[in-house]
């Protein structure tokens, strides 16, 4: 019987589990016996692996984090480990994986391909959107919305004490998860690592609002872009104001998937069980321009993540 194993790797994204879900009910529907296994590589190379069957994934299409469980597993970076995890894959004649995660999870799915064998199939899990192949990753679109919900709260108490608010974002080296919501949030100012800003200039813009009759201001600050402190320095200085900053950390991975995820999730996850039954290599799965499509692991690796910068031009002249 022809056999496939799917895992959890790096960090949780909503949606995981829909894709959990849409794997193990389509692989068994397509005639495989599908495992999962526990805590991303370090269960590979722990043997934590377990069949499942489509009670295995009832009542999880909805559920934020993943069941199987996500480690970030640096071992998996040593050769000797990887061997044990191979062998513990081919011990149960498993040659097909499915490995849900970000670009660090698939330069280790690439390893196993090359090194043994592993058929793999990538689907994006990150609230990042950093895989430059994909338009769009799986749990970006619920991390924008959890981070908006913050957004609208703050302004509500921005406005009232009429202040200057920085709102810290995640994201990594990417700024699409502050440059999204601050575009939806409508927000006076998005700080990214891909446009580097001169804070004097973001402070000087603050000025310039007040005299333009703005009484508040919100700026979104992307992790990868800086020092935040640096920032509230300069605002105190140009403006005289003192920002307040609110970081909104892991809450930005919790919570159940939006429509978009679990949709997103849905069709990838198929494509995915069909690009392996379809014959032997390693693939990242991804969409552009709506289409589903799949991309060789090792060339969707090369290709950069491009910032919009029609979004960012939107963002500074909406907030005039
Ligand atoms: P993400 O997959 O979200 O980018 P990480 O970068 O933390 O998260 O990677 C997740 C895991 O993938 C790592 O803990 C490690 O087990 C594995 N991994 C990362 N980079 C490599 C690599 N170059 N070679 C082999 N495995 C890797
Ligand atoms: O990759 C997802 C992410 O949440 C990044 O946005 C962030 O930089 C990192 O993971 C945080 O990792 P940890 O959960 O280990 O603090």
């Amino acid at each position: 019987m022809k056999k496939i194993a799917v895992l959890t790797s790096g960090g949780d994204a909503p949606g995981m589990n829909a894709c959990i879900r849409a794997v193990v009910r389509y692989a068994i529907y397509c005639g495989y016996k599908v495992y999962g296994v526990e805590r991303g590589y370090s269960g590979l190379i722990n043997d934590d692996i377990f069949q499942m069957y489509p009670r295995s994934v009832s009542d999880i299409v909805q559920k934020g984090g993943t069941i199987l469980h996500t480690a970030r597993c640096p071992e998996f970076k040593e050769y000797e480990n990887r061997v044990k995890a191979a062998e513990n894959l081919q011990k149960r004649d498993i040659d097909n994986l499915v490995v849900i995660g970000g670009d660090g999870s698939f330069a280790g799915g690439l390893d196993l391909h090359k090194e043994f064998g592993i058929n793999i199939a990538g689907l994006p899990g990150t609230i990042d959107n950093d895989l430059g192949y994909t338009d769009f990753t799986i749990g970006f679109d619920s991390a924008v919305n959890t981070v908006l919900w913050a957004i609208n709260h703050l302004r509500d108490t921005t406005t009232a004490h009429e202040r200057v608010s920085i709102v810290k974002v995640m994201g990594r080296n990417c700024g699409d998860i502050a440059l999204y919501a601050g575009l939806a949030g409508g927000c006076e100012y998005v700080l990214v690592p891909e446009i580097p800003a001169d804070f004097r200039d973001v402070a000087e813009s603050v000025k310039l609002s007040t005299k333009r009759g703005k009484t508040s201001n919100m700026i979104v600050f992307a992790e990868g872009a800086g020092d935040e402190t640096e920032l509230i320095k300069v605002i105190k200085e140009v403006t005289g104001r003192t920002p307040t900053v609110t970081t909104l950390g892991h809450i930005q991975r919790g919570g159940g998937p939006s429509m978009f995820d679990r949709v997103l999730a849905a069709r990838m996850s198929v494509h995915a069980v069909d690009i392996l039954r379809g014959g032997e290599g390693a693939w990242a799965i991804g969409v552009k321009q709506d289409n589903i499509i799949h991309v060789p692991l090792e060339e969707a690796l090369k290709i950069k993540k491009q910032v919009n910068h029609e979004l960012y031009k939107m963002t500074r002249t909406l907030s005039l």
